[in-house]
């Protein structure tokens, strides 16, 4: 009996180990997830990743449905085709011919690289999308830039804060007369 004993406790201090071990991985595993569960439920700003740095303008959802304002293109080397859209509140204003945008005012460029169509050689079509632009009016967040906040977007990515630095010299020195906004509604 004797030299079976020790064999036993080794095996039972092994197994001990094997669970303490197994243990700590799943603790190690959840605890990120659990500070995250916490963070999130805490009064966090929605979804932070995904907005703009500077302006915390984040991508409207649903634009991809939102009414035509015009389109545009972009000679090379950006080579781009674009499409300004806007929610409600900015078609509103555009057919009323209503300056300054009202508060709650969005627009959205989308721009996607020029592609020659495959079934037509002087057709140009949309090619792969490269980003979306938000502007978003809100007189009061946003006063020192005119009222607008800015977000550019790559891949559903806000793009880094130099960038957004950028937005506002070029909007208030070619479109001020237009409430810095470039784009006039198609005919
Ligand atoms: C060097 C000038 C310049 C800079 C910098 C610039 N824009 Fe623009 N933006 C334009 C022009 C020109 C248009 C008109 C449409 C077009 O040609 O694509 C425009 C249009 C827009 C529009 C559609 C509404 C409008 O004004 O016509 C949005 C939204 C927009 N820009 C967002 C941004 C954001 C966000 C940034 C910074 C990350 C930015 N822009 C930086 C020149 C600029």
């Amino acid at each position: 009996m004797t030299p079976v004993e020790p064999e036993t406790k080794k095996r039972s201090y092994a197994t001990a180990i094997t669970l303490g071990m197994l243990l700590l991985v799943v603790l190690l595993t959840c605890v990120p997830y659990l500070v995250s569960i916490a963070l999130a439920e805490g009064p966090a700003p929605d979804n932070a990743a995904d907005a703009s740095p500077i302006f915390g303008v984040t991508i409207p959802a649903g634009y991809k449905q939102w009414e035509l304002i015009a389109p545009a293109e972009e000679a090379p080397p950006l080579d781009e085709l674009r499409a300004v859209v806007g929610n409600q509140t900015a078609i509103d204003a555009y057919q009323a011919g209503k300056l300054p945008f009202p508060d709650g005012t969005i627009l959205v460029k989308r721009a996607w690289k020029r592609k020659q169509s495959p079934e037509f050689a002087s057709a140009t079509v949309p090619g792969v999308a490269t980003t979306v632009q938000v502007m978003v009016k809100d007189s009061k967040k946003y006063a020192a830039t005119g009222g607008w906040g800015f977000g550019r977007f790559i891949d559903g990515k806000p793009v880094d804060a130099a960038q957004h630095r950028t937005c506002w010299g070029c909007h208030e020195a070619r479109a001020k007369s237009h409430d810095y906004v470039f784009t006039r509604l198609a005919p």
